[in-house]
């Protein structure tokens, strides 16, 4: 039955369904969606103020391991055996250009296959498209939450399993994608590799505009450190929400001056009016699922904490033993 939906534009997070299944699924909202976007029809009618009805009308969005996710940092679990990431073909200083996008659900720029991740998972993954996530100033809007706060935003490079044709061919296979998410916070400095981005939001702040921007090196989009990273099994952020997605949450965080954030929070707009931010859907229940962690706490354990405090009165107590010897 799903696979009767017609993947024709497959963004992870804009997929265009057949205007048949979604009459069946949606039936009565479709008059009302097109009143507010005239697009709507093509687009796959959900928004991000209507996520709790999402489950209504997409199958998969009911699911159990659903994504975005609340990331309990003392519950995850460490395991030294998960692979770490090697990224090749990241930088794009070649005299490339790629294609920056407001779809109105997001800002995506189209990334080529020659850029993937070599190895940290059972396959190559290759690289389709990066989007993010945002708020406005008084609603941080990361996807993913550390201990329940949310970040100001958040970075989605999202790849596919090699062994597939394209994106739409993956998406729906469990063994599908990869998607590497970086949280964005602000920062004293402008990051002058966002800022390749973000310098071009004003020219596609209507919906659907697209423009080209010169390629550079997609690895300084990501935090320094991806050695410290949080696995788990999870979904798409947005219906479809197939659960095909192996995500990788980096420990390490992003940068960028408050006036970048700005830019991302104000520039883009959704229809003729509406401002494109907030586009992040609420944290979802793990449902068992573990979430595992390539590092340990690099802080003192509680454990070697106590050992050293114990130590103290030991130490005193030698002092005073060896005084006690001498005055004797
Ligand atoms: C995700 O990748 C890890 C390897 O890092 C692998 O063990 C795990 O099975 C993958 N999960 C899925 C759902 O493919
Ligand atoms: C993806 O690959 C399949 C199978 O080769 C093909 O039929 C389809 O047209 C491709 N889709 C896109 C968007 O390239
Ligand atoms: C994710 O799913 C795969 C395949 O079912 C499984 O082998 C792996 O252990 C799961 N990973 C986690 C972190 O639960
Ligand atoms: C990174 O890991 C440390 C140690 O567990 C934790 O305290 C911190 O909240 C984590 N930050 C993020 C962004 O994951
Ligand atoms: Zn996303």
């Amino acid at each position: 039955m799903q696979l009767k939906i017609f993947l024709n534009f497959l963004f992870i997070h804009s997929l265009v369904l057949s205007s048949s299944s979604e009459e069946e699924d949606t039936g009565s909202s479709e008059n009302e969606s097109e009143e507010h976007h005239p697009k709507g029809a093509a687009h796959g009618h959900w928004g991000y103020e209507d996520q709790d009805e999402w489950p209504a009308a997409f199958l998969y969005c009911s699911g159990k391991s659903q994504s975005p996710i609340n990331i309990d940092t003392k519950a995850a679990i460490y395991d030294p055996r998960l692979p770490s990431i090697a990224l090749e073909g990241y930088d794009l200083t070649d005299g490339s250009s790629l294609m920056l996008l407001n779809n109105g659900h997001t800002l995506q720029l189209s990334l080529p296959s020659t850029m993937h991740i070599v190895s940290g998972f059972d396959h190559v993954y290759l690289a389709a498209q990066l989007h993010f996530h945002w708020g406005t100033v008084e609603v941080p809007g990361s996807e993913h939450t550390v201990d329940n706060i949310h970040f100001p935003a958040e970075i989605h490079i999202v790849h596919y399993n090699s062994k597939y044709a394209n994106l739409s061919e993956a998406v729906n296979k469990p063994d599908g994608l990869a998607v590497l998410g970086g949280y964005i916070g602000v920062g004293l400095h402008e990051n002058a590799n966002y800022e390749k981005i973000l310098s071009a939001l004003t020219d596609i702040s209507i919906e659907e505009s697209n423009t080209q921007i010169p390629g550079f090196n997609m690895r300084h989009l990501l935090p320094k450190n991806l050695k410290r990273f949080y696995r788990y099994n999870g979904s798409l952020t947005t219906p479809p929400c197939f659960q095909t997605v192996n995500w990788t949450i980096f420990n390490d965080t992003i940068t960028v001056s408050r006036k970048q954030l700005a830019a991302l929070e104000d520039t883009l707009k959704v229809g003729f009016s509406q401002h494109l931010n907030k586009n992040f859907r609420a944290p979802q229940s793990l449902h068992g699922r573990q979430v595992l962690a390539s590092f340990t706490d690099a802080s003192v354990p509680e454990e070697g904490l106590s050992k050293v405090l114990k130590r103290i009165p030991n130490i005193t107590l030698f002092i005073s033993q060896r005084r006690k010897k001498r005055y004797r």
